[in-house]
């Protein structure tokens, strides 16, 4: 359907989407941990099909995921190495990091004692994540090798206990620990001062709004790394990498400099979806701004501190960098044809987003949000000739 095209949807006031999204505005985001998840399959919404940033991540983490498994102990005498890779997602990435950490861990034991224990791969996500086609991607190795660890599926929250005590050797998340277990309640009060008004997410939101979500997210790491600790054996690893911000910019600056504020998919075109619904009467002013994005940018300093805070862990290293946004041909291609951008930003969004914005708004108004964000994606072509940066944070420690 053209994104410009009036949908076969009464004015919000009298109708009967009206009602459902203000009864469920506000139910999902209790519920996240059953709702949050990438978008599985194959089609072009997919997550499996628009993992280019985090793919980056992995790309940039491979590196540094040679020095800490380098620097790791080995562990003599076991039968097994148990290797998890919590917020795995599906797709090329989730089976390329497991396949990386493998051969890493399996040359190392090669080389030192001469023979190689067994792996046991745990794949972990939120019970929402696609583990269909997860599973079935694991029947087709990369280059037809014989499968080098046995592999299962750890539905749950990271945020909670997944694993019995003492049994891992390594835990991994890549691209994950910045989607926090929930929305601050404050957030989600209208009478608060920490609602966020015409804002789907916190760059560049109200003090209040931002201390929420930096009080969350604090409470968030310290519950992953108590629970890891409790998981990861002494001397094992604990390798994470998420979106991040390095230690000089407040938290109201998420994303950097001003064109990669800008152009980030959870920012202005985004916010200006949500408007362009709310003034063609699909949707009420609260139902707008009750929907907010559940991820938090931590700086260098505000993982180091929930490290120091919960003991149990000795961090080897930990360190910003910035990704680029695109390849300099994508971004040529994308010159010569908005469209094609517009395109595939949007669905970069429902890849991240379709989930929660179903959740919120049903999906014949979330299908309007992402074509409306789709078309003021085109529009904007000024935007197409910036260069923009995600940041990330690595970071790597032993449990003592
Ligand atoms: C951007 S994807 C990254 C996937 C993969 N690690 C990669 O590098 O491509 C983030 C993943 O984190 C998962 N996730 C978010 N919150 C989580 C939680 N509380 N517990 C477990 N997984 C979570 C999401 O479901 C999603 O699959």
């Amino acid at each position: 359907m053209d994104s410009a095209r009036p949908i076969c949807l009464a004015p919000m006031a009298e109708s009967v989407e009206h009602r459902y999204a203000a009864n469920r505005c506000q139910a999902w985001t209790r519920e996240l941990h059953r709702i949050l998840c990438m978008q599985g399959g194959e089609d072009d919404g997919s997550y499996a099909k628009n993992s280019e940033a985090p793919a980056s991540a992995v790309a940039l983490s491979k590196p540094l995921l040679e020095v800490a498994i380098r620097s790791m102990k080995l562990f003599a005498g076991e039968a097994s190495i148990r290797i998890a890779d919590l917020g795995c997602a599906t797709g090329h990435n989730t089976l390329s990091t497991m396949d990386f950490l493998v051969g890493s861990l399996r040359q190392r034991y090669e080389e030192e004692f001469g023979c190689v224990p067994e792996f046991e791969a745990f794949f972990s996500d939120l019970p929402s994540n696609d583990f269909n086609s997860l599973f079935r991607s694991l029947s087709v190795f990369p280059d037809k090798k014989k499968r080098p660890f046995y592999a299962a599926g750890v539905p749950g929250s990271f945020y909670d206990r997944l694993f019995p005590k003492g049994k891992l050797h390594l835990a991994v998340s890549l691209s994950a620990l910045h989607w926090l277990s929930q929305i601050p309640e404050s957030v989600l009060d209208r009478r608060s001062p920490a609602w966020n008004k015409g804002r789907a997410w916190i760059d560049g939101a109200k003090e209040e709004v931002v201390e929420a979500y930096a009080r969350q997210s604090s409470e968030d790491l310290k519950a992953f790394l108590r629970c890891r600790r409790e998981e990861i054996m002494e001397g094992g690893l604990l390798f994470l990498l998420m979106a991040g911000r390095p230690g000089s910019q407040p938290p109201a600056n998420q994303l950097g400099d001003p064109e990669s504020r800008a152009k980030h998919p959870f920012t202005g075109t985004m916010d200006q979806a949500w408007a362009d619904l709310l003034n063609e009467g699909l949707i009420d002013e609260e139902t707008r701004d009750s929907f907010n994005i559940p991820a938090y940018m931590r700086s260098t300093e505000e993982v180091r501190k929930a490290f120091e805070e919960c003991s149990g862990f000795e961090i080897q290293k930990l360190e910003f960098q910035r990704i680029v946004e695109h390849s300099k041909e994508k971004q040529e291609e994308w010159i010569k044809d908005p469209d094609s951008y517009g395109m595939a930003k949007a669905n970069l969004v429902r890849a991240t987003l379709k989930p929660i914005a179903e959740a919120h708004l049903g999906p014949a108004l979330s299908e309007e949000l992402f074509r409306r964000f789709q078309r003021r994606s085109s529009e904007d072509t000024t935007m197409l000739h910036k260069t923009c940066f995600y940041g990330v944070i690595a970071v790597w420690a032993v449990r003592k």
